[in-house]
């Protein structure tokens, strides 16, 4: 099986986890830049100041700041038709609320599409991917509250105009579900409670905030997809969603209700407000059996239909199985863990592979919306070893590719719309959930360590030349 011709194939990135430079340039410090690094144990930091010896992860990342002519080569070689990555909002607002843009930080994104252009490559641009200025959770909580949408769309109107001849296609907020999770308000809302020390720690949580923060974030991505249409009416913006594909634990009809519960309150209620442009009626449900009032301006509800995304785009990892039944083995996984499945196999931070369920979703996706769909990160995490002649061969990796892209092919002849596919961390990076290097799933392997140790080269893996093939034919070659 091929792709149609003109499909995206590429990889993905997010400048908090990727660029590094963190206060180089006039950049300010980002929610990301106060967290430690932390391991799939040992939950990461955040900590209200930096400390002095303490190691942050995303100051350096991986240093695409200084090291974009060479990625982007390094992409090009491989083929890559599009490259997804995020703009660093602290790099053009230093602290989010300021009303003048850092022209530096302009001058940077500026020099890296003209590199992507030079290569054909069209950038796919995350407009914030977990990179909230530190600065709006100073003064406003983040999220929290109704003026950062303000500040997001003065943000939005200066890289729309900027960019409007280099970019096409737009995110507005990195995975917007991972907000109705406890482990999303500072991640990626900017909320920062009293006594909440550490990422994923949920003790301080206070769902009606987080959910206030969402519906912030859904009035503004409304907005900004209409100012983005009134700069270019040729720009493409889309969401993005981190899809926790949902299966019963058992035929008995509580699992069933249960599991689908769960999807539409961790999955479908993003992409029903931004798509469809209103909240689904069990969303109304769910608010008013857990007591969360929404507080909306009277023009809200317009907002979010006059401000409906052109495509849909998710992540996605794994799949999770619910039960009722309290007493079933637990596993852990991407923002949400689940029950066991016995069926499916899972990575070395117990991530549980599922390739046919990305064809299940793709499926139920397209059944649902039917607009374009793109698959924006998908990949195993996994440990590298660098044999001896300096040559890294992660077949593993190959395997969980070729699975997936096996199962998107068949979704596409079941007739789903699917229009690219950026595999996640096409060169090495930091994980999001850990802080860690060590977790890794690159086509090239970046020498750093989970210290900061290592002089950053690039090398490409096995994976890198059977990924140039994959796309060189049209994904025929798997
Ligand atoms: C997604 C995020 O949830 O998963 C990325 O959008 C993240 O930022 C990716 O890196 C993989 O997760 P992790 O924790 O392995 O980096």
């Amino acid at each position: 099986m091929k792709m149609k011709d003109g499909f995206f194939w590429g990889g993905a990135t997010a400048a908090n986890q990727y660029e590094g430079g963190w206060n180089q340039g006039g950049k300010g410090p980002s929610t990301s830049d106060m967290m430690t690094g932390g391991t799939h144990t040992v939950p990461r930091r955040i900590t209200r100041e930096l400390e002095e010896g303490t190691y942050y992860p995303s100051h350096e990342a991986v240093d695409f700041y200084g090291h974009y002519k060479e990625d982007i080569a390094l992409m090009a070689k491989m083929g890559f038709k599009m490259f997804r990555m995020s703009i660093n909002w602290s790099r053009i607002y230093p602290t989010g609320y300021d009303t003048e843009p850092n022209e530096e930080g302009l001058k940077f994104y500026e020099n890296v599409f003209s590199e992507l252009e030079k290569y054909d490559i069209e950038p796919l641009v995350t407009i914030s991917h977990y990179e909230t200025p530190f600065g709006l959770t100073e003064k406003y909580n983040g999220w929290a509250s109704r003026d950062v949408i303000d500040h997001y769309l003065r943000y939005c109107d200066t890289i729309f105009n900027r960019y409007k001849n280099q970019v096409k296609y737009w995110l507005t907020f990195n995975e917007i579900n991972c907000l109705t999770m406890p482990m999303g308000g500072y991640l990626a809302a900017g909320i920062l409670f009293e006594g909440t020390t550490e990422l994923g720690n949920n003790s301080s949580d206070d769902p009606q905030v987080r959910f206030q923060a969402l519906h912030h974030q859904f009035v503004a991505s409304a907005k900004a997809v209409q100012l983005g249409h009134s700069i270019n009416p040729d720009f493409k913006i889309g969401c993005m969603i981190a899809y926790m594909t949902t299966y019963p634990n058992t035929p008995n009809p509580k699992d069933i209700l249960l599991a689908q519960k769960k999807d539409q309150l961790s999955n479908m209620i993003c992409g029903d407000v931004q798509v469809r442009g209103a909240y689904p009626g069990f969303a109304h449900r769910f608010f008013e059996e857990q007591g969360i009032k929404i507080e909306q301006h009277p023009d809200d509800a317009e907002t979010l239909k006059n401000g409906c995304v052109d495509f849909y785009s998710f992540s996605y990892y794994m799949s999770i199985v619910e039960s009722a039944d309290p007493n079933v083995e637990k596993v852990g996984g991407n923002l949400l863990g689940g029950v066991k499945n016995p069926y499916l196999e899972a990575s070395d931070w117990g991530w549980q592979i599922d390739p046919e369920g990305l064809r299940y979703t793709l499926n139920n996706l397209y059944d649902r919306y039917q607009i374009p769909l793109m698959v924006v990160e998908n990949g195993l995490g996994a440990v590298d070893v660098v044999e001896e002649d300096g040559s890294i061969n992660d077949d593993y990796r190959i395997n969980y590719l070729r699975d997936h892209i096996v199962q998107m092919q068949e979704a596409v002849a079941d007739g789903v719309d699917l229009i690219a596919y950026t595999m996640w961390g096409c060169i090495d990076l930091v994980s999001a959930s850990t802080g860690e290097m060590k977790k890794r799933y690159g086509f090239v392997h970046v020498n750093k360590d989970n210290d900061g140790n290592g002089d950053l080269s690039r090398t490409p893996k096995k994976s890198f030349y059977w990924y140039k093939d994959v796309i060189a034919s049209n994904g025929e070659n798997l």
